[in-house]
């Protein structure tokens, strides 16, 4: 049997681990406090609470050789704590699940590690934390599973497509990935600065500013549709109206967000590519700013 390695209790991780669980598998969390051996998580679907209680990881060597990480840390800890699984013996050849919002997380440490085997996870759906150890899954999304660098499907992915459906496997994560960043860039920090939910962008001059997001990713990854891109986001806006986007959160509780993986990570792009980005420059900027004021300490 395979074991599985949750980092973190987050809104998505949780209903991860508690969905293979409840599908009979080896799950363990990683988790900062590992004073405790078992930790207890709440999981709500529909209203449907189920409670798991599960082993904590002690070490990354202790996890074993064979075990699938799926690591749902923000892009900016997934560098930290990679750099914490090898001091703490994290096997050559790990197998590690990463899934988080933007690109060029850990870029260079994972190039380092040529030996890991990374597959990337794309997911819709929304959940969020009622509490530390309760997360309620909003809205029933899809998710994707991909090789980061050409891989067979391994034989492990059955199992986690049977525990938590819909997830499909595909040979081009990649281009899912650069889909849902583009809908990250254009929603999260126009959602942000006006302070307001997913709906408010479907006034006019929401409409010009994810345009010009769209079109300048379009120019930096010539693989892209501009209009592909722009259609998606409006959809999406549509699907999560309702719903106060992650990095509104992160700045409402303080946290550092995820701006450098997204805008920002377009603005970097453009500099090398010698590319206008100037929408996604500014965008950066002003999130910064809003970070800066809503925490000084960061
Ligand atoms: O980051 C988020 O909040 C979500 O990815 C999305 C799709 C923008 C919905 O709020």
């Amino acid at each position: 049997m395979t074991r599985w390695v949750v980092v973190g209790t987050g809104a998505l991780g949780s209903h991860w681990a508690a969905a293979l669980s409840r599908a009979g598998e080896d799950v363990q969390l990683y988790v900062r406090d590992r004073q405790h051996k078992q930790l207890d998580i709440t999981t709500s679907v529909h209203e449907q609470i189920s409670h798991s209680s599960l082993p904590v990881c002690q070490t990354a060597a202790a996890a074993g050789k064979d075990a699938v990480w799926l690591v749902f840390v923000k892009a900016w800890q997934l560098e930290p704590l990679l750099l914490q699984l090898v001091d703490e013996g994290l096997p050559q050849q790990a197998q590690l699940i990463v899934s988080h919002n933007g690109m060029g997380a850990a870029e260079e440490l994972i190039q380092e590690h040529p030996d890991w085997q990374v597959f990337d996870l794309v997911t819709t759906h929304g959940a969020w934390r009622q509490d530390r150890y309760h997360s309620i899954l909003a809205g029933l999304g899809h998710s994707w599973l991909g090789a980061r660098h050409a891989a067979a499907q391994p034989q492990w992915f059955t199992t986690l497509a049977a525990a938590f459906p819909p997830l499909t496997w595909t040979d081009d994560i990649t281009l899912r990935r650069w889909h849902k960043l583009a809908i990250n860039c254009a929603i999260n920090p126009l959602a942000t600065l006006a302070q307001s939910s997913n709906g408010v962008l479907r006034s006019d001059s929401a409409r010009t500013k994810i345009r010009a997001v769209c079109e300048e990713i379009a120019k930096v990854n010539l693989a892209l549709d501009a209009n592909e891109l722009e259609a998606q986001v409006h959809e999406v806006i549509r699907a999560t109206a309702g719903n106060r986007c992650s990095m509104l959160q992160d700045i409402t509780a303080g946290r550092r967000t995820e701006i450098d993986y997204l805008n920002g990570f377009i603005c970097r792009q453009g500099v090398e590519k010698q590319i206008v980005t100037r929408t996604n420059c500014e965008l950066a900027d002003q999130i910064r700013v809003l970070e800066a004021s809503a925490n000084p300490q960061l």
